[in-house]
């Protein structure tokens, strides 16, 4: 059982998405199936201390803290997530928490902070659980807190594990669920190892749309039935590209990946534009350093303006001078994050 009191501590990633999650259905049923790399630079760690209340009560109680400072604007969030997560960890209603956060990136730098937040909070709560589940396996173990991190954030749901992560039910994956993620189970090509994601922090503002309601958007939207089929199509053939290795065709799944979410924000109703002038500038020197260079470089975004810049490490030292020189002057700063794919969340 659970000590009176203790600690726990994880950190867990930010992931990617290749083939992106828009629109969802109740309790964060994903509307399309998505996968992601899941990296490893940009990481949220927290810290749970956890102690007995004097008496049972029906309330939820915990303070809420940011590199140590309190954080009130986020505790209706994190109150809206022990609501839905209660049912399956009844200890939450026991016991008061100390939750203290950080991050890896730059403050408001506009990087979500949701998947890696969301997953490394569940961490902590699953791994309080499991002193109620001593025999739990490793596999029962993450796929709980898959589950868990779903009702936090749903991309959330893809940051346990790594390097690839596949979340909602697809016929072409084996063992694919609406309710967490899964390690992707097939082979995956060499060149895919230590894969590059450099972030362009081009607008490092308050996003324009939350994620909530650019779900929201795909409810009645014009053409939210072709691009949930899409999504299936292009997570298929993307299967065949992660075992052969075949670039050409990852850059045209990934970049129209990124530029169908954008689609659908601009036209959705009401509809947005989140790229920034510097977003498309970004993308046209990465279209013409590709065909001039004869490298695989190429991008993807979310539901913002910066940009993540793929590529493979046998082309390193070509494409990141080339991203130095010719890309960063476009981020706000001159700022961008280093980062590649991860193998997911640690203790
Ligand atoms: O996890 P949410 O609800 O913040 O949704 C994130 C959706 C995208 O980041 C835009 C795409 C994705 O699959 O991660």
């Amino acid at each position: 059982t659970l000590k009176e009191e203790g600690s726990v501590t994880y950190s867990s990633p930010s992931n990617i998405a290749l083939v992106k999650y828009w629109g969802k259905r109740e309790n964060q049923i994903p509307a399309n199936p998505s996968i992601s790399f899941t990296l490893a630079a940009c990481v949220t760690k927290t810290c749970v201390h956890y102690k007995k209340k004097a008496q049972h009560s029906d309330e939820f109680s915990f303070d809420l803290l940011f590199e140590g400072e309190a954080k009130e604007e986020f505790k209706p969030k994190i109150n809206t997530f022990l609501k839905r997560i209660v049912a399956y960890l009844p200890f939450l209603k026991d016991y008061h928490f100390i939750i203290n956060t950080s991050n890896s990136f730059p403050h408001s730098s506009g990087i979500a902070s949701s998947a890696s937040g969301m997953s490394a909070l569940a961490l902590c709560f699953m791994e309080m659980e499991k002193t109620f589940l001593p025999n739990i396996t490793t596999n029962d173990f993450n796929r709980k807190v898959s589950f868990l991190s779903r009702l936090g954030s749903g991309s959330a749901c893809r940051s346990i594990e790594g390097p690839l992560v596949q979340w909602g039910e697809t016929s072409s994956i084996k063992g694919s669920s609406n309710l967490y993620g899964i390690k992707y189970p097939y082979e995956v090509h060499e060149i895919f190892n230590n894969f590059h994601d450099t972030i362009l922090l081009v607008d490092k503002g308050e996003k324009q749309v939350s994620s909530t309601v650019g779900h929201e958007l795909m409810h009645g939207h014009p053409f939210a039935t072709q691009r949930f089929d899409q999504a299936h199509t292009n997570l298929e053939k993307l299967g065949k590209v992660l075992a052969d290795g075949n670039l050409i065709d990852f850059i045209s799944i990934v970049e129209s990946e990124a530029l169908t979410l954008h689609a659908m924000m601009m036209t959705s109703n009401p509809y947005f534009i989140l790229m920034k002038p510097n977003t498309l500038s970004i993308i046209n020197e990465i279209w013409k350093f590709r065909e001039e260079s004869n490298t695989h470089v190429c991008f993807t975004l979310d539901a913002g303006a910066n940009v993540h810049v793929l590529y493979p490490e046998n082309e390193k030292d070509v494409v990141f001078p080339f991203i130095k020189e010719k890309l960063v002057p476009f981020c706000q700063n001159g700022q961008y994050i280093c980062d590649r794919i991860g193998l997911g969340a640690k203790k």
